[in-house]
């Protein structure tokens, strides 16, 4: 935060001391003729601008990324997303994403999902469930990269080696797979797995311990899961108001269900500490790619 003030101030006092310096100033050039004329467009002047009228927000953890790239939306060449696919600790401690999904070939690549090839990320997972990870042109927030770039599977802190096809997994997904009704099945067998500990895997808290009303704090993502209402209600629901929340049952669909996926999706690199960044800069940049079309050149 106080790197990102400072190298935001520093920016700012850099610029204005070469005007001073070389003897000029913004407006004075913006004045002249010929070739010293700065366009109108110029990101450096609106940036200038924008600080000497105070629009700059220092407020948040990645200032720069934000203030200098996203807000002023440059566009996000595929040599960079190429870069940060070959990198490890790119979005947070862990090896480079292509060294498990290198090519399109499952026996060598989980999920046969190439991230080493533009077309790659673009086709997606070429194994059974085939599926895309991004829709060019859209934010990937929510799409398969997006989630598992950002969500950690729940309970928060559950190991990734922990099974997926639990029994407790398979009743929350035909429960919502038979349209998720508030029957004497669901209070009998489906809620009180949410309220006890140790339901999803071993040696973890129960999730009404960290999501147990509509308020935040101290529930997180004020998601109410003791009661079928809350269930329903879904996330965010004071933020956005009632009728934006984010909901995590889509009835008759797991596969779309905010609970299901928190359950069984691994946040990429498998074994990422769960308390590390996730919306990390270079999450930030990749999404705005995807958002700006995935561009390959
Ligand atoms: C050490 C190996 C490993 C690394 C490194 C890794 N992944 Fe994965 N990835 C997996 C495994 C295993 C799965 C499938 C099982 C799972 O979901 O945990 C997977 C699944 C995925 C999926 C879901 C595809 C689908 O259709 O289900 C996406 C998207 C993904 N990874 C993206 C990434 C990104 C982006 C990175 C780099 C930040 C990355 N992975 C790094 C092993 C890895
Ligand atoms: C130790 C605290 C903790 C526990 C226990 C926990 N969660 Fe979470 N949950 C979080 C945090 C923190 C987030 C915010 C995002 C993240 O880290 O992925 C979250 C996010 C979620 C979301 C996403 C809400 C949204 O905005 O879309 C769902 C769904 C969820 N949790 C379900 C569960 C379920 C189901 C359980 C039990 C299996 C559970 N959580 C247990 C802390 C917890």
């Amino acid at each position: 935060m106080n790197a990102v003030m400072t190298m935001i101030r520093i920016c700012a006092v850099g610029a204005f001391a070469f005007g001073m310096v070389a003897g000029w100033s913004p407006e004075a050039l913006a004045d002249e003729k010929g070739e010293m004329e700065i366009r109108k467009d110029s990101l450096t002047k609106q940036l200038l601008d924008d600080i000497r009228q105070g629009k700059i927000e220092v407020e948040g953890d990645h200032a720069a990324v934000n203030e200098l790239v996203i807000k002023r939306d440059i566009p996000i060449k595929y040599e960079y997303i190429s870069i940060l696919m070959r990198a490890p600790n790119a979005f947070g401690e862990g090896p480079a994403c292509i060294v498990c999904h290198g090519s399109a070939d499952p026996a060598t690549s989980y999920r046969g999902l190439d991230l080493s090839t533009c077309q790659g990320i673009i086709n997606g997972s070429t194994e059974p469930p085939v599926r895309k990870i991004i829709t060019p042109g859209t934010n990937p927030k929510r799409d398969v990269l997006g989630r598992m770039l950002r969500n950690n599977r729940m309970p928060l802190g559950v190991k990734f080696n922990v099974p997926t096809d639990s029994p407790a997994i398979h009743l929350v997904k035909n429960w919502i797979s038979n349209g998720a009704k508030n029957d004497d099945h669901f209070k009998k067998s489906v809620l009180p797995l949410f309220s006890k500990p140790n339901s999803f895997a071993p040696d973890t808290p129960a999730c009404i311990e960290c999501h147990m009303s509509n308020q935040e704090p101290p529930s997180f993502h004020e998601l109410n899961l003791s009661t079928y209402e809350g269930i329903m209600l879904g996330a965010d629901s004071v933020a956005k108001g009632v009728n934006n929340a984010t909901k995590v049952i889509v009835p008759g669909n797991p596969e779309e269900s905010g609970v299901f996926q928190h359950l069984v999706e691994n946040r990429m690199p498998p074994g990422i500490d769960p308390s590390s960044e996730r919306d990390h800069p270079n999450t930030q940049l990749l999404f705005r790619w995807v958002a700006q079309g995935a561009k390959c050149n």
